[in-house]
């Protein structure tokens, strides 16, 4: 019998000296903590890009939320994402992403999010609309998501996607540099249960910035676990999706894509990318 002991994940390039930041990691460590591997912490260089990424994927957004009305079909707002993307030296991320067959996706009231954009989808008054705008520049991947609100909608329709609005900014202001990604959840689960809605749990938000999607997974319910470390450097989105009936969701069977809630009553999603800075945190998507 052999003893088993964790093994340390995270590990000093060969000839550096460690930092203050490696001791406090190793320390962490040493005393338990879920730490992230030395790659997920991005070099000044590498945010740099992401940051740059992040400033065509916004522009990408303000676009959408310029032309956006009622009577569009989703593959024109296909088309917006993909012009001004390319347009601007940029790849849309989405794009033959996993046989992904579009450059964004476009999710509908009960759709909760990677809704395909469609010649046949037209937006009607009252719907309410989560554009998902992921971009690949120089290699470096950002990723935000907006919803729209199609003319007049419902006030309930309305106050879920308000509130799903306040679930990214109470989880965004739970992330702390050495705090942890359970925060983050903790923070959102208890907003949207105040107004009688729920938060899915199949879906999370997720590391980004070197490849579409990193470690760590970032719950937006109560894990009721500390999960991982929070080091600066890292960056990560947090993208709640938000019910107003049931939690569950289901995959169009037919696509193999498009993810519903399973009562079909209405969801709604905001997404940024976020930095772990040294002193708390600074949103790469505004
Ligand atoms: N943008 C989504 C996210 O937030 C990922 C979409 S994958 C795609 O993680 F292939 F559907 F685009
Ligand atoms: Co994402």
């Amino acid at each position: 019998m052999l003893n088993k002991k964790k093994k340390n994940i995270w590990r000093i390039p060969a000839g550096q000296e460690p930092t203050e930041l490696d001791l406090r990691v190793m320390e962490a460590e040493k005393q338990g903590e879920i730490v992230p591997p030395r790659h997920l912490v991005k070099t000044p260089e590498q945010i740099e890009g992401i940051r740059r990424s992040g400033v065509v994927n916004t522009g990408v957004l303000d676009l959408v939320e310029s032309q956006i009305r009622a009577g569009m079909s989703t593959a024109e707002i296909d088309r917006l994402v993909y012009d001004y993307t390319v347009s601007h030296g940029a790849i849309p991320a989405p794009l033959n992403y996993e046989g992904f067959p579009k450059s964004v996706c476009t999710s509908i009231n009960e759709v909760v999010c990677h809704g395909i954009p469609s010649e046949y989808e037209f937006l009607e008054e009252g719907d309410i609309v989560n554009v998902d705008v992921s971009t690949i520049l120089d290699g470096y991947f950002s990723d935000a998501s907006r919803m729209f609100v199609i003319g007049k909608t419902t006030p309930r329709k309305q106050e879920l996607v308000d509130v799903t609005l306040e679930c990214l900014k109470a989880g965004a202001a739970a992330v702390k540099p050495w705090g942890h990604v359970g925060d983050i959840g903790r923070a959102i689960e208890p907003l949207a249960r105040r107004h009688g809605f729920s938060v899915v749990r199949d879906l999370c938000g997720h590391g980004v910035g070197l490849e579409f999607h990193e470690d760590p997974e970032v719950d937006h319910y109560d894990t009721r676990r500390k999960g991982m470390l929070l080091v600066p450097g890292m960056v990560f989105t947090i993208e709640p999706m938000i019910n107003m009936g049931v939690s569950d969701v289901f995959i169009d069977e037919e696509d193999g894509w498009t993810v519903v809630t399973e009562d079909e009553l209405p969801s709604a999603q905001w997404e940024h990318t976020f930095l772990v800075t040294e002193t708390g945190v600074e949103i790469l998507t505004h």
